[in-house]
């Protein structure tokens, strides 16, 4: 048998939490914490959620700064922009920089903020699952800092402006407007929908990305074409989604499928303070319904995105289809097919890959080393092995965790890794690699208060 790094004597993992627990610290700016000092220099806001899930165990008041300082720069329409700048930074230092969103004043009629730059989009709502996550790890320090009283209404405004202003089809599910709001920024299931848009000239912006990263890890220069010139449409439309032409609008299983576990989340925090948890159950319920009715596919044996512009399913496999293993009421025979699905040709989990892979092992596009077009990422990972132990897969869940822990310390915390070798692509010392090194840690493999 494999010896795996958690067979090991325990100071092997004090050892890889301590390590985990120096990326998070030298990683901290005072308010928030960077994904990576070279590559994301700024507080990124699916990132911070993950961050505040392994920072709760290291000190649970600045896991709570972590969601709070990302709430604070929520727009007035309920958005959180999937980066937060940092005035600090030189400009130059990322790309799209603030100069080119202009937030806070191509934004205003949305309800940008004034005193803080942000981005424009979206990234996936992660942040309720967070939140009750952190509380759940020291309520009391939360009740004396008022954390989720705090909290509460805007992540209840978060999720009415995901359902009220993207809710393009009437089937009750968000879309998303660009492909880094999925988080999964070159997947394959977005070359479709990409053909469509006119890149922006290469010699308009300057990418950044390059300087840190190997452009063979990293999206190509026509996809940067194409998602500069949808940043710049949104932007020239006051990135108000009535009035934008949105000609990329995708429904994604993933975001929808944590926005429904988030929704749960947020029932959970409402019982925290007193309220009635009913409607957010009520609401995380008919979510789910739409997602079985619009996303599911019984011939892929997963969930597909939805091309909304093209009203077509995209037949692309991508790992985004097996995020709804994270919604607790998933019919047993969808759960049961997601689980044969994660561990068949297509993913490998638990046979021929070492994590779970971002796209299908089998699709042509496959690529074990470029930016969400097969290596697995940490972060997603955690999302299955809780998806995996929801739906009573606890053995497999267990191969994960302990997949993840070595994956993670094997390579400096990197960004995302080969999923067949584990080898580290993109970043090191990346944040949300740390953070839920530490969360697993944590829970050594056991079932968590609630899940
Ligand atoms: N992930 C994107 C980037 O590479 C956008 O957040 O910058």
């Amino acid at each position: 048998m494999t010896r795996t790094l958690t067979d090991r004597p325990a100071h092997t993992q004090d050892r890889l939490r301590q390590d985990a627990a120096r990326v998070l610290l030298t990683n901290w700016t005072g308010t928030a914490t960077v994904p990576s000092h070279t590559l994301y220099p700024h507080q990124w806001s699916w990132d911070s959620a993950f961050i505040a899930i392994g920072l709760r165990h290291l000190s649970p008041r600045r896991a709570q700064r972590e969601l709070e300082s990302l709430l604070g720069a929520q727009w007035a329409d309920g958005r959180i922009p999937h980066i937060v700048f940092n005035p600090g930074v030189p400009l130059d230092a990322y790309f799209p920089s603030p100069d080119f969103w202009r937030s806070s004043t191509a934004g205003r009629a949305a309800g940008a903020p004034s005193s803080t730059e942000t981005s424009g989009i979206v990234q996936p709502p992660v942040h309720a699952l967070a939140a009750a996550l952190v509380h759940e790890r020291d309520p009391e320090t939360s009740r004396r800092r008022g954390f989720l009283s705090r909290i509460y209404p805007r992540l209840v405004a978060w999720h009415d402006y995901l359902l009220r202003d993207r809710d393009f089809t009437g089937h009750g599910l968000a879309s998303v407007v660009h492909p880094w709001e999925p988080g999964m920024d070159n997947s394959p299931c977005w070359d479709g929908p990409l053909q469509r848009i006119t890149p922006a000239p290469a010699a308009s912006f300057r990418r950044v990305d390059l300087t840190h990263g190997d452009a063979a890890d990293r999206p190509t220069d026509l996809d940067y074409g194409r998602y500069v010139r949808l940043a710049a449409d949104y932007r020239d439309h006051g990135y108000r989604d009535a009035r934008s032409p949105h000609a990329f609008a995708v429904e994604d299983p993933g975001f929808n499928a944590l926005l429904i576990a988030s929704e749960h989340a947020l029932a959970r925090i409402a019982q925290a303070l007193g309220h009635d948890p009913r409607p957010h159950h009520d609401r995380a319920e008919a979510l789910t319904d739409s997602l079985v009715r619009h996303l599911w596919q019984p011939h892929a044996g997963m969930f597909l995105c939805r091309d909304v512009r093209a009203d077509a399913v995209i037949e692309d496999k991508s790992v985004t289809g097996l995020l709804p293993l994270v919604v607790p009421s998933l019919p047993q025979h969808i759960a049961d097919t997601l689980l044969r699905t994660a561990s068949g040709d297509h993913f490998g989990l638990g046979s021929t890959t070492v994590l779970t892979p971002s796209y299908d092992l089998l699709g042509s596009a496959f690529d074990p080393a470029r930016y969400w077009r097969g290596p697995a990422w940490f972060n997603i990972n955690w999302i299955l092995e809780r998806g995996l132990r929801l739906h009573g897969a606890d053995s497999q869940a267990d191969a994960l965790r302990r997949a993840v822990l070595e994956a993670a310390g094997a390579s400096h915390f990197a960004e995302y890794v080969d999923p067949y070798t584990g080898e580290g692509r993109g970043a090191t010392s990346f944040s949300w690699t740390a953070a839920v090194t530490i969360d697993l840690l944590a829970r050594s493999g056991e079932r968590e208060e609630s899940r």
